[in-house]
């Protein structure tokens, strides 16, 4: 059904995010026919642009990624809903123009702030959205990762919003959380009979939690080297797809009663001085192979560089129903392929008549949506010896409507004023707080990261880190 009216502004509209993205992924919800006919996007950025100037970089720029459901006819109806105007964050006439721009619509509900540019231009134009009323209760605002880089700076960043908006009004993006079978893992633990009963120390005997791309940093060295895989993948991603997995059944399924419980997840695990870190952690970096570079060779890393472009974690929760029980969570760049995947190693059955036969059950996010569960069954012809066997559900095919990208997802989650799919201050600080240690240990530590070929599935003593506990990655299984 179709979405509340909104009017949607994207500070950095110029930029990378908006092109790729946000004005995509608007698109699609066009071309669906799901947006209020009176909706509009209002792109801002510093570039002295009018709208027509702004509508050619969005035609040379935007329209090559919408991949799909593309006509002329929904491609030039959509571009009516867009407009620009130049803001600069720092200029604050220039934020009495927007602000009469979006008052002079007759219908001013649902305005919606999209600060997809670096954190550091948050704070001044919360103020400067502030100083002209645009942080009513009407307006909610949207911030793009990286919220921080570490937790002081996490917090600086939600202390200076806070100034000017209520969390209420706070959508802070984790793309993660917009993958349709992440959002499944609640109906499928929580909806059905089969897995509730099992999904606890008692028969789990660890989990695996694993985002693995094929791609190198590419374009983004200078990024990427100040960042690494723990701060760009682990502290968000890796923790939302954990969190999910690990937590409690909510009271309901309302915002807060979700998040709540996403925190206490988070807060659970276990903290890890510098000595667990230095064995619980593995940090690594791609080496050259064959024609593919190393990462410290690509351009805007420096050669001596030790930031991570792979790590491995074993974690520990410390709730009732996991103490004891192996997480396992990594994520790296140049591995052997392009994976995102949630495992659950169940135990061996002692006694079992047919033989110790561990099932799995793995959820695959990407490239393909599936569920599969690893069974053991009979032997075609005599007697009853068995055979593993995988049960897979093959969630394209569970049902023929359009599924939409994350991004799709999220945004109209935003201009429907749903907060369930974005993080809480608390549970994002926490988040922080706990891969402090880790980010305090390399800073000082004589370790140096290990390699790993570029194609590969990552380092071997990410393999041994498993392999201590008796229990092997996916790929070795
Ligand atoms: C982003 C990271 O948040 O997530 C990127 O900054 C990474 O480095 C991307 O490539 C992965 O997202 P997805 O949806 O392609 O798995």
């Amino acid at each position: 059904s179709q979405l509340n009216n909104f009017d949607m502004i994207i500070f950095g509209a110029t930029g990378d995010l908006s092109m790729r993205k946000l004005l995509p992924c608007l698109y699609q919800a066009h071309a669906a026919g799901l947006l209020h006919p009176k909706g509009r996007i209002l792109g801002v950025s510093r570039s002295a642009l009018d709208t027509a100037q702004f509508l050619a970089k969005v035609e040379s720029d935007s329209k090559i990624h919408v991949k799909k459901n593309f006509t002329d006819e929904l491609w030039n109806s959509f571009i009516q809903r867009i407009q620009y105007l130049t803001v600069d964050v720092n200029t604050p006439e220039h934020f009495g123009q927007l602000s009469e721009l979006v008052k002079a619509r007759t219908e001013t509900d649902n305005v919606i702030i999209y600060l997809s540019t670096a954190p550091k231009f948050f704070a001044p134009a919360c103020k400067n959205l502030a100083d002209v009323g645009l942080n009513a209760d009407n307006v909610r605002i949207v911030l793009e990762k990286p919220l921080g880089t570490d937790l002081v700076s996490s917090q600086e960043i939600n202390t200076d919003v806070a100034q000017y908006f209520q969390e209420n009004q706070i959508y802070r993006i984790d793309h993660y959380l917009g993958k349709e079978s992440l959002q499944n893992v609640l109906p499928l633990r929580f909806g059905n009979v089969f897995f509730e009963q099992v999904w606890n120390k008692d028969f789990v005997k660890s989990v695996q939690i694993t985002i693995a791309e094929q791609l190198g940093v590419e374009e983004r060295g200078e990024f990427y080297d100040i960042t690494g895989a723990l701060r760009d993948m682990v502290q968000n991603h890796l923790m939302q797809m954990l969190c999910f997995v690990a937590m409690e059944k909510p009271k309901s399924l309302g915002a807060d009663d979700v998040r709540d419980e996403k925190l206490k997840v988070v807060a659970a695990l276990k903290p890890m001085t510098s000595a667990d870190v230095d064995k619980n952690v593995i940090r690594a970096q791609y080496t050259d192979s064959g024609s593919l570079k190393g990462y410290l060779q690509e351009n805007n890393v420096p050669a001596d560089s030790r930031t991570e472009t792979y790590v491995a974690i074993r974690a520990e929760i410390d709730t009732p129903r996991w103490a004891g029980v192996p997480f396992y969570l990594r994520t790296g760049k140049r591995l052997a392929a392009r994976s995102a995947e949630i495992v659950l190693n169940f135990k061996e059955q002692e006694n079992g008549l047919f033989g110790a036969n561990p099932n799995r059950l793995v959820i695959s996010l990407q490239p393909d949506e599936t569920i599969s569960l690893k069974l053991y069954v009979k032997q075609v012809g005599s007697g009853l010896d068995v055979q593993p066997a995988e049960m897979v559900l093959d969630m394209g095919k569970v049902s023929d409507d359009r599924r939409a990208e994350a991004y799709e997802l999220l945004l109209r989650e935003v201009i429907d004023g749903r907060l369930g799919l974005f993080n809480r201050r608390d549970e994002l600080e926490k988040a922080w707080e706990w891969v402090m240690p880790i980010l305090d240990n390399w800073a000082v530590s004589p370790i140096k990261p290990y390699g790993y070929a570029a194609n590969s599935w990552g380092p071997k003593e990410a393999q041994d880190l498993l392999a201590r506990d008796g229990n092997a990655w996916l790929e070795d299984q």
